[in-house]
């Protein structure tokens, strides 16, 4: 299983291919924010990666990161636990304001992915 780590939380072994929103929630207890369902759509599932960033990245979640103008992000809706990463998680429920970290984002990756590399 792959190692999860989460910096100042800690390390967490998550089911393999798992997506990291969920994991990030699940199995690491973050208050990871996904306030549109894991939709590649609000950016709030943003991490930093420290460690172990993957190549690939979904068309969606490239397009939306090119719209906003964001750099030195991903988007943990659209990467899968495919191997052992460290992330920073920096976009949590906690002093954000909003009322909840939105609706679950489902067990695939929406929408369905096409899959190419990091830019
Ligand atoms: S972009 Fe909204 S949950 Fe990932």
């Amino acid at each position: 299983m792959p190692k999860l780590t989460v910096e100042g939380v800690g390390a967490v072994e998550v089911p393999a291919g798992k997506r990291l929103v969920l994991a990030l929630e699940d199995e690491a207890k973050v208050d990871q924010l996904h306030a549109c369902g894991g939709y590649a759509r609000c950016t709030t599932c943003r991490v930093e990666f420290v460690a172990g960033e993957p190549d690939a990245m979904t068309e969606a979640e490239k397009q939306v990161l090119a719209a906003r103008g964001l750099s030195g992000v991903r988007l943990s809706c659209q990467i899968l636990c495919d191997h052992d990463m460290t992330v920073r998680a920096i976009s949590r429920l906690a002093g954000s304001g909003r009322a909840n970290v939105g609706d679950r984002p489902t067990d695939e990756i929406t929408p369905t992915p096409v899959w190419g590399k990091k830019g």
